[in-house]
């Protein structure tokens, strides 16, 4: 399987992160949005992420000039599918639209495309099982920026065949990416470790233990991660990680049960950088990047 066109589907914040690295690791780039504004963010934010690279040394400027020749836009799925090797849906967390973008890709995909899932929580089987394809189905779960961030994880659905995983691990190496490959299971490594990690920190704070700052400055320095849970979960949007949260409490059990505050926030409007307020206070919401 030799992939040379890539399109992702949803222009948002991880959809416009996957098509730089894809742009810039070299593969065509067909990048799908059904709002016509999100597109026309995604490339001045795309090319804003190639001037951050060219500062930091890691993109040259012909490599901005290449990169950006290589992404065009579409605004239906059906067309924008049509030539890619590979499609990467990154829709909003909702398996529901997840499915009806895969129903879409069955009809007007190239036999032999890979359909691949930015799902942070669902099951990938589950949406594979609406195709024809399953063995051709798999989830390339990248983490946000995705310019900056360097894991991928891949997430091989229970069909999902050997070839597929060896052609998407290609690559993610030609994104730039370091490659962990796991079998399906919910919340897949990251998010699993990391809604535990942000529900317990939320409980810390309901019952009194702490103030927010202090528990992230704990976690900060005391554990070496480099953003606080509160940090990040500002950053992420507090009603992404409740309804990741809820998925791994209906599918795991108990221990995953969404702490109440995290709950009485997201119900107060309180979902983060975004919102302009989350669990801190910031000044302006933040404009979509
Ligand atoms: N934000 C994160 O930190 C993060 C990290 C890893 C994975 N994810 C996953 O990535 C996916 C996307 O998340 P996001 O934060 O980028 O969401 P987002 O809301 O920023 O972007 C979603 C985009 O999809 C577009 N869209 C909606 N319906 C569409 C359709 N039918 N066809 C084409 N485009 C459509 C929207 O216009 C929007 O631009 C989700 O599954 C999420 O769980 C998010």
């Amino acid at each position: 399987m030799d992939v040379k066109t890539i399109t992702v589907i949803g222009a948002g914040t991880m959809g416009r992160g996957i098509a730089y690295a894809a742009a810039l690791g070299g593969f065509r780039t067909i990048l799908e949005d059904v709002q016509p504004e999100q597109l026309q963010q995604a490339l001045a934010t795309i090319s804003t992420s190639l001037d951050e690279g060219m500062q930091r040394g890691k993109v040259t400027a012909q490599q901005k000039i290449e990169t950006l020749a290589r992404i065009s836009t579409a605004n239906s799925v059906d067309l924008a599918c049509r030539d890619a090797d590979l499609i990467i849906e990154a829709v909003p967390e909702d398996l529901e639209m997840k499915i009806d973008i895969f129903c879409i890709l069955e009809k007007f995909a190239r036999p032999g495309a890979i359909f691949a899932t930015n799902t942070s929580s669902l099951s990938v089987t589950e949406i594979a099982a609406v195709t024809s394809r399953p063995e051709l189905c798999i989830g390339l779960h990248f983490f946000n920026p995705v310019p900056k961030m360097k894991l991928l994880e891949i997430v091989r659905a229970l069909e999902t065949s050997e070839q597929t995983v060896n052609a998407c691990r290609e690559v993610g190496i030609k994104m730039g990416k370091e490659v962990v490959v796991i079998r399906e299971s919910p919340g897949f490594i990251t998010s699993r470790i990391n809604a535990m990690i942000g529900n317990e920190a939320f409980y810390m704070l309901e019952q009194g233990i702490a103030s927010a700052r202090e528990i992230d400055t704990a976690i900060k320095l005391g554990l070496n991660h480099p953003m606080g849970p509160f940090e990040l979960v500002d950053l992420v949007g507090l009603d992404v990680r409740l309804s990741i949260l809820e998925y791994l409490h209906r599918t795991l059990g108990e221990k995953f049960r969404p702490c109440p505050l995290l709950v009485q926030h997201v119900k107060a409007g309180r979902l983060g950088r975004k919102a302009g307020r989350g669990v801190y206070e910031y000044h302006q919401p933040e404009k979509k990047v």
